[in-house]
């Protein structure tokens, strides 16, 4: 018998990690498969994706540029992919049709939760930023037991939209960008912009920071260092970037197609050593 299939899509994709992920907890199940990191043009994701799983594919995790195009091809959703709408997991159901999941806020809590031991219970948080990324954890933090979710972003319509698809008013709510400087301080602060991906300037008001704040980065290496080190200066006690969000995401869409639940920590600590 020949090793299931899976992929992650993306563009671009060539430094993505879920290959050596998904192949260390294979390994560590002893499982076998084959993971590969498939490039698609926007213009051809869908016919790329079909081919995948029309081929034998059995599962795939979705990257950006995808995630909603991923949700709008899938035939049934779970309730995670369809409040956010997108999806980082597609996965090939027995009679062909695809099932789309959305495992990145849940990653991200549990990588906030237990691998770095905080409780968000009862804390204000504030998330930075709402486009596809803030999207695919604001659901989360509520579900966490944030007491209250504070959303900003420098073009406010989007952070407006988000509020009101939450649709929680009395915990979850939106404010100006350019209020940031009086709207005093969190413990939870998420940064879920691209603007260190892209490299451009992220200015944030040191008084954002409370006491005992946790600041997080949703992306990891270069991309995450401007925010940390702003939280650093600023005196947050925890700034921790989003590489355990990603073992947490994989480990979630693993779990979904192998019914196996790997220890992401030794494939934690191993790519650590890398993105320090
Ligand atoms: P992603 O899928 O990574 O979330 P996106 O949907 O394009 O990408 O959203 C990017 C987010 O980063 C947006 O919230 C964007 O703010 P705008 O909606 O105002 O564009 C935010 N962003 C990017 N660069 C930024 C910067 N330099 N300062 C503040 N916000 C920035």
């Amino acid at each position: 018998m020949t090793a299931a299939q899976f992929a992650v899509f993306g563009h671009p994709i060539g430094h993505s990690l879920s290959p050596q992920i998904h192949q260390a907890f294979a390994q560590q199940c002893e499982i076998e498969l084959t993971y590969r990191a498939i490039d698609a043009a926007p213009a051809d994701f869908v016919s790329i994706v079909q081919r995948f799983f029309g081929e034998g594919g059995a599962g795939a995790n979705v990257t950006l540029p995808h995630k909603a195009a991923a949700f709008a091809l899938a035939d049934e959703a779970s309730a995670a992919a369809t409040r956010v709408g997108t999806a980082n997991v597609l996965t090939r159901r027995p009679d062909g049709g695809l099932a789309a999941h959305n495992t990145d806020g849940a990653g991200m809590v549990r990588d906030i939760t237990e691998r770095h031991g905080a409780d968000l219970r009862g804390h204000g948080a504030l998330l930075v930023g709402a486009g596809g990324a803030a999207r695919g954890v604001a659901w989360n933090l509520l579900d966490a037991g944030v007491a209250s979710l504070t959303i900003v972003n420098r073009s406010p319509a989007r952070a407006d939209a988000l509020a009101a698809a939450i649709g929680e008013p009395a915990r979850a709510h939106s404010r100006h960008w350019e209020d940031l400087g009086s709207l005093g301080s969190y413990d939870l602060i998420v940064n879920a912009t691209s603007a260190g991906v892209l490299g451009s300037d992220l200015r944030l008001p040191g008084s954002l920071v409370g006491t005992h704040a946790l600041c997080y980065d949703l992306s990891y290496g270069a991309a995450a260092g401007a925010f940390l080190a702003w939280a650093a200066a600023t005196g947050a006690q925890h700034a921790y970037d989003g590489l355990g969000m990603l073992l947490e995401t994989a480990a979630d869409a693993f779990e979904l197609w192998h019914g196996q639940r790997p220890d992401t920590e030794p494939v934690y600590a191993r790519l650590r050593r890398q993105f320090r």
